[in-house]
């Protein structure tokens, strides 16, 4: 990086790791690709994989595992209880994020559902810098309401802001003072995924720890990037640029009282999550929830042998040359947009380029979901599959009944982790640039079939 340069331009570097064992993909044709959508009632989670070229749709548990982690399956212990993979994995957690109580969950949800049926009674409100999807959903099952306080740039395109994601501690302040009473504990969700993967300072983080000191409210970190976040906090940071990871790691958990992590993000495996606290107090309240929901507290869903491929892929996440890399493929793939016009989010965040839908489709209006609308278009246009974070992922108000339409709508191109090339991101940027030419040709979308909770997942769409 030169003084001139931020870290996010020139980002295209070597892997550092090689290929030892490939899958092989093809694109099917035009035709094909209309026929496949049509069959998945135009909502690409009803996708085969065979009908899709390059897949983005997530970054949760699509990684490549190192030789490593194959090899440490081997080593599972598949006791029901009291397993050594499950000692090794926790050692894993409390070495690097310093919380002594570990609750292995299957992923990340389930983790939410055993904290908010802890926590969160009917009527509460659960503030967070931007809750995602399945959090958001939790607590509403809970017959409660999720706040989000993230600060206003986030909502700005052209700002360079480098922490986009941090919780807005006057909001804080103010929603706590009014509504105290009412809010059994505040998540800051590292890095913040639905407001376009941005990071959230280290400096941001102490100073919401002193708010909810100051109005005795745990904190929560919803942690499934937290080390992607320690990355970012190094090289947006002057005041970490000395320090380690595992220095920022440590630095950014010691002011939560807990953390959750769905694992298939940096703990780089398919499957996996758990729950981590400071206080024996939340452990075994925690727990009894654990058994209930997940499984016996020293596996909660996971095999013994998830567990140590989990406990060797927290190590490796923490590796800067792969931070370096992994982060600079979603540098690469964004800047390319950016120099070409497409609105994007930034600057890039952590594990995903998010195109503004609204930006990109004018002629759509928002009860036609621009973004969903253009996700939709760009698998029709090169099989790459994307996902909307925006107006349908939002759901609808739980009093109100409406869509809510306030807020970003975005089209997400999450990368896994050590899978694809450059040359591959660089063929998504293409097509999206291809389609920018013609993008009023691109066709609005109505619900079809709607379902009433996480209805991004399932729901169906027509063509208008
Ligand atoms: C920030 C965040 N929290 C929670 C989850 C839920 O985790 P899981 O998909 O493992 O249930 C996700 C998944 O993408 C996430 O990005």
């Amino acid at each position: 990086m030169t003084d001139d340069q931020p870290h996010w331009r020139n980002a295209k570097r070597p892997e550092p790791f090689y290929v030892k064992s490939v899958a092989p993909i093809r694109a099917i044709n035009r035709e094909e690709r209309e026929q496949a959508l049509q069959q998945a009632n135009n909502n690409l989670f009803n996708l085969s994989s065979p009908d899709i070229f390059i897949d983005l749709l997530t970054d949760s548990g699509t990684g490549a595992m190192s030789h490593h982690q194959w090899a440490a399956l081997m080593h599972g212990d598949e006791a029901y209880a009291g397993s050594m993979s499950f000692s090794r994995f926790k050692d894993t957690v409390t070495d690097l994020f310093g919380y002594d109580y570990v609750l292995p969950t299957h992923q990340g949800r389930s983790a939410e559902l055993i904290l908010m049926t802890h926590f969160v009674k009917p009527g509460n409100y659960v503030p967070n810098n931007i809750h995602f999807d399945t959090t958001s959903a939790h607590v509403q099952y809970q017959k409660a309401y999720d706040v989000n306080l993230v600060v206003d740039e986030v909502y700005d395109w052209d700002s360079e802001f480098p922490f986009k994601g941090n919780m807005d501690l006057n909001k804080l302040e103010a929603f706590l003072k009014e509504n105290g009473d009412q809010v059994p504990l505040v998540c800051l969700t590292v890095t913040c995924n639905s407001g376009g993967g941005q990071p959230v300072s280290i400096s941001n983080i102490r100073a919401v720890k002193a708010i909810c000191k100051k109005y005795n409210k745990p904190l929560f970190l919803d942690a499934a990037r937290v080390i992607e976040n320690a990355y970012f906090n190094l090289m947006r940071d002057p005041a970490c640029r000395d320090m380690s990871i595992r220095d920022i790691l440590h630095e950014t958990t010691r002011h939560a009282d807990g953390m959750w992590m769905s694992a298939k993000k940096d703990g780089l495996v398919n499957i996996g999550g758990f729950i981590a606290v400071r206080s024996p107090e939340h452990y075994e309240a925690l727990r009894m929830y654990e058994i209930l929901f997940d499984g016996f507290c020293t596996y909660g869903g996971m095999a013994g042998r998830d567990m140590e491929a989990l406990a060797v892929g927290l190590k490796e996440c923490v590796d800067e040359a792969y931070l370096e890399h992994r982060t600079g493929q979603v540098a690469h793939l964004n800047c390319l947009l950016r120099d070409a016009g497409v609105r994007t989010t930034w600057p890039p965040g952590g594990h995903a380029v998010y195109v503004d839908g609204r930006d990109f489709c004018p002629h759509i209006p928002d009860e036609q979901y621009p973004a969903q609308s253009l996700s939709l278009a760009l698998y029709l246009e090169a099989g790459v599959r994307a996902v909307e974070i925006g107006i349908i992922l939002r759901g609808r108000d739980p009093d109100d009944g409406e869509n809510r339409y306030e807020g970003l709508d975005l089209v997400r191109l999450a990368i896994p982790r050590r899978m694809y090339s450059f040359t591959q991101l660089e063929y998504v940027a293409e097509a999206l640039i291809e389609l920018k030419k013609d993008a009023s040709k691109i066709r609005g979308v109505r619900l079809a079939k709607e379902t009433p909770m996480l209805r991004h997942f399932t729901s169906e769409f027509a063509w208008v």
